[in-house]
C-alpha cells in the first residue's frame, strides 16, 4: 500500500473504531459485574421466582469433590471447572487441605496439538478479587487477546469466594450486609465528611479486626500471598508443566511479584499489569498509591473541556471553571444531601457518595467518564438519581436456601490477605490519625482509600513467617511490567521500581488514564502482550503505547459506511480491536476496598 492508502485505512479504522465504543458505551450499564451479582441475588430471593437460565443454575460448586490431580467439569455453558485440593499449610503439608476453584477458557487447538501452548493464570486484583468470576464473565476477550493456543485459567485465591476454607468474619449474609450498607460504614465514608469521619471509621476498623480474630476457626493465618503463590505452582504442576505463565492485574501484581521472587526458576511467561509497590504493600502503608490521581481526574476535567458541549454533559469551555462547579455540588451536597428513590431502592447521595463515585470512576475512564459525566451534570441541577445508580447494589434479600450462598463473593477474604501479608502496624488512632495527615498531604484523594489500612488496626496476633521480600530475583525468563501513564492507584513509578528489582525485565507504558492496560483500549499494549506470551519477545525499553480513542468519544462518524471493505485486510486485528473496546467498556476490575 502506499503511504496514503495507509493513512486513509488506519483514519477508517480509527474512525471505526471510535463508532465501535460510542455505540458500545451508550448501551453501557454503570457496574457490569454487579449486573451478575443483580442476578444471582434475584435468582435467589424467595419471592422473585424469576428468569434465569437453567445453565447456571444446575452447575454448583458442591458437586466438584476437590481433588489432587487436576478434573475439569463442564460449567457455564462453554468453561470447565475444577477444584484442586493443596495443603492448607505448606509447613505441614500432610494436615488439612484447602480447595482452590478454577475455571479455564480452553485453547481451540488441542493439548496434544504442537501449537498448544499450556495454560495462562490470571489473577483480576484486589486482594480479595476472583479469578474465576473474571474468567467466567471476560475470559473469552482476554482469550482474544492471548491466542487460541493458551488456556485462559481463572482461580479463587485460598480464602476468597469459591477457594475453600473460606475467610468469613460475620455468622450470617444480614449481619454482614446490615454492617455493610449502613450509610456511614468505614468503606463508603469520606474522612472528609465530617469531624468525626476518620475517628469511627477506625472505631469500625477495630470491630473488624477483633471478629476476624474471635471468628477464626483456625485456618486464618494461612490466607496469604505466599501460600498463593505456592498453590499457583502447585496449578502449574498439576498441568504436568514446571514454569508459569501468568496475567497478574493490580493486586495480582504484588502476587506475581511474589511468585517471581520466591520461585525465580519456575518463570515461563509472567506480566504484571497495574503495578503496586510490593514493598509499601507488605509495610501496610499503602501511601504511594495515588501519586498519578490527579493526573487521571485531570484527564476528566481536560477531556470534558475537550469534548465540547456536544461529547461531555459536563463540558465548561475552561477546566477551572469545570472544577469550580465541581466544589460547588460539593459544598451543595455537604449542605444538603439529596434523597433518591429508584424503582428498585433508595438511598441519600451525600458528599461521600459523590467523592467515592467518582474516585471509582478514575479506575475505568472508558466506561465511566461519559456517565460521570452525565450524572454532574444532573445533580448540578439537584438530581441526584443518576449519581446514586452507579454506586447502587442490588437490593439484599435473604435467600430461603443458604447453600446457594455458600461460594458468593464477599469482602472478607480481601481484609485477611493484606492484614496477614502486611506488617503489623501499630493500632493507635493517633497513628491512624497521622497516618491520614501525611497521606492528606501528598494526594488530595487521602479521603477516600484512607480506610484501606483501618482493618488491619486490630488484627489478631498470627504468626508472620511469611514471604515479605526482598522483591529481586534472575528470574528462568524477564518479566514484562505494563503501567498507564495515569494509573489512579498503581502509578507508573512503582512499575519502574519493582521492574529494577527483576533482571532484563521490561516496562512497557499505554499512553492513558485509567487502572491497568485493559481499562483503555489499545491494539498496541495487547500485541505486545500477546508476542510476549507467543513468541517470549519484549518490547523496547521506554515503549510508549497509543491508545484507539479518548474516554470521551467523538462525534464524527462520516466515513463508517464503506469502512468494512478498508478492514478486511486487518481481519486478524479486528477480533483483537473488539476484544479491547469490550474490555475497556466493561473495566470493573475494582473490589471493595483494594486494587
Ligand atoms: C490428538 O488427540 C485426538 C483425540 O484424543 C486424536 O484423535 C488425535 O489423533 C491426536 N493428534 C495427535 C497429533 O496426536
Ligand atoms: C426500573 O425502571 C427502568 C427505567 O425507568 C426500567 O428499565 C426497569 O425495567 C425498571 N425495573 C424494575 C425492576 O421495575
Ligand atoms: C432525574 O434524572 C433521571 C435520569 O437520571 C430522570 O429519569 C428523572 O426523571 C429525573 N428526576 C427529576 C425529578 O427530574
Ligand atoms: C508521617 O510522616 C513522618 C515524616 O515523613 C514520618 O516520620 C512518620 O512515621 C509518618 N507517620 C505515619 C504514621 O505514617
Ligand atoms: C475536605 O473538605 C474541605 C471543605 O470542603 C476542602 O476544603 C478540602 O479540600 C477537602 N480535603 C480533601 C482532602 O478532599
Ligand atoms: C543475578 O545475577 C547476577 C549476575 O550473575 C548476580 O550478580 C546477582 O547477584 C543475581 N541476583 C540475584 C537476586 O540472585
Amino acid at each position: 500500500m502506499t503511504g496514503a492508502a495507509i493513512r486513509a485505512a488506519q483514519y477508517t479504522i480509527l474512525v471505526i473504531a471510535a463508532w465501535f465504543l460510542f455505540k458500545s458505551i451508550s448501551d453501557l450499564a454503570p457496574y457490569p459485574l454487579d449486573r451478575k451479582l443483580t442476578k444471582t441475588a434475584a435468582r435467589s430471593s424467595c419471592e422473585d421466582s424469576s428468569p434465569f437460565t437453567a445453565q447456571d443454575d444446575e452447575f454448583s460448586w458442591e458437586s466438584i469433590v476437590p481433588s489432587e490431580e487436576l478434573v475439569w467439569h463442564e460449567c457455564y455453558s462453554d468453561r470447565q471447572c475444577a477444584r484442586l485440593k493443596v495443603p492448607l499449610d505448606y509447613s505441614n503439608p500432610d494436615a488439612t487441605s484447602a480447595a482452590i476453584a478454577m475455571i479455564r477458557v480452553h485453547s481451540i487447538v488441542p493439548h496434544n496439538s504442537s501449537d498448544y501452548r499450556g495454560p495462562i493464570l490470571i489473577n483480576p486484583g484486589g486482594p480479595g478479587g476472583s479469578g474465576v468470576d473474571v474468567v467466567q464473565t471476560r475470559g473469552a476477550e482476554i482469550s482474544t487477546i492471548v491466542g487460541p493456543e493458551f488456556d485462559v485459567i481463572g482461580f479463587d485465591p485460598r480464602g476468597i469466594s469459591r477457594s475453600t476454607p473460606r475467610v468469613s468474619f460475620f455468622e450470617s449474609r444480614s449481619e454482614r450486609e446490615v454492617w455493610l450498607r449502613s450509610p456511614d460504614n468505614l468503606y463508603a465514608l469520606s474522612m472528609n465528611a465530617s469531624a468525626d469521619a476518620l475517628p469511627r471509621a477506625w472505631a469500625q476498623g477495630i470491630i473488624e479486626g477483633q471478629l476476624a480474630g474471635q471468628r477464626d476457626d483456625g485456618s486464618l493465618r494461612f490466607i496469604n500471598t505466599d501460600h498463593t503463590a505456592r498453590d499457583m505452582l502447585r496449578i502449574v504442576q498439576a498441568h504436568g508443566r514446571e514454569k508459569l505463565q501468568y496475567w497478574g492485574f493490580s493486586y495480582g501484581s504484588i502476587l506475581g511479584a511474589t511468585f517471581a521472587a520466591m520461585f525465580p526458576d519456575n518463570v515461563e511467561r509472567l506480566v504484571i499489569d497495574g503495578v503496586a509497590d510490593s514493598e509499601n504493600y507488605f509495610a501496610t502503608e499503602w501511601s504511594n498509591n495515588l501519586v498519578d490521581t490527579e493526573k487521571t481526574w485531570g484527564a476528566f476535567v481536560d477531556g470534558c473541556v475537550a469534548a465540547g458541549p456536544q461529547g461531555c454533559a459536563f463540558f465548561s469551555p475552561t477546566a477551572t471553571e469545570l472544577e469550580a462547579n465541581v466544589v460547588k455540588i460539593y459544598a451543595s451536597l455537604r449542605a444538603r444531601p439529596i434523597p433518591v428513590r429508584t424503582n428498585t431502592s433508595f438511598g441519600v447521595v451525600d458528599y461521600s457518595m459523590m467523592r467515592s463515585v467518582i474516585f471509582q470512576s478514575l479506575y475505568s475512564p472508558y466506561a465511566k467518564f461519559p456517565v460521570l459525566a452525565q450524572a454532574l451534570a444532573e445533580l448540578s441541577a439537584g438530581n441526584g438519581t443518576a449519581l446514586f445508580k452507579m454506586s447502587e447494589r442490588a437490593a439484599f434479600k435473604c435467600g430461603c436456601d443458604l447453600s446457594e450462598f455458600r461460594f458468593e463473593t464477599v469482602f472478607d477474604g480481601g481484609i485477611a490477605v493484606r492484614c496477614n501479608d502486611g506488617k503489623r502496624m501499630p493500632g493507635s488512632y493517633e497513628d491512624v490519625l497521622e497516618h491520614y495527615q501525611n497521606m492528606s498531604k501528598l494526594s488530595s484523594w487521602a479521603d477516600v482509600w484512607q480506610s484501606l489500612r483501618l482493618a488491619c488496626a486490630a488484627w489478631p496476633e498470627l504468626p508472620k513467617n511469611h514471604f515479605q521480600g526482598p522483591f529481586v530475583a534472575n528470574t528462568s525468563f524477564p518479566l514484562l511490567l505494563v503501567s498507564t501513564t495515569a494509573d489512579p492507584v498503581t502509578p507508573l513509578a512503582a512499575a519502574k521500581k519493582i521492574s529494577q528489582g527483576f533482571a532484563g525485565s521490561v516496562v512497557l507504558t499505554q499512553d492513558s488514564p485509567g487502572h491497568c492496560s485493559i481499562s483503555g483500549p489499545s491494539i498496541c499494549t495487547q500485541k505486545y502482550i500477546r508476542e510476549y506470551f507467543l513468541k517470549g519477545t519484549l518490547p523496547e525499553p521506554g515503549t510508549v503505547c497509543p491508545v484507539i480513542s479518548s474516554p470521551f468519544p467523538s462525534h464524527d462518524y462520516g466515513a463508517a459506511a464503506d469502512a468494512q471493505a478498508v478492514l478486511a485486510p486487518f481481519a486478524g486485528d479486528r477480533e483483537l480491536l473488539e476484544a479491547v473496546i469490550e474490555l475497556a467498556k466493561t473495566f470493573d476490575f475494582r473490589f471493595l476496598g483494594g486494587l
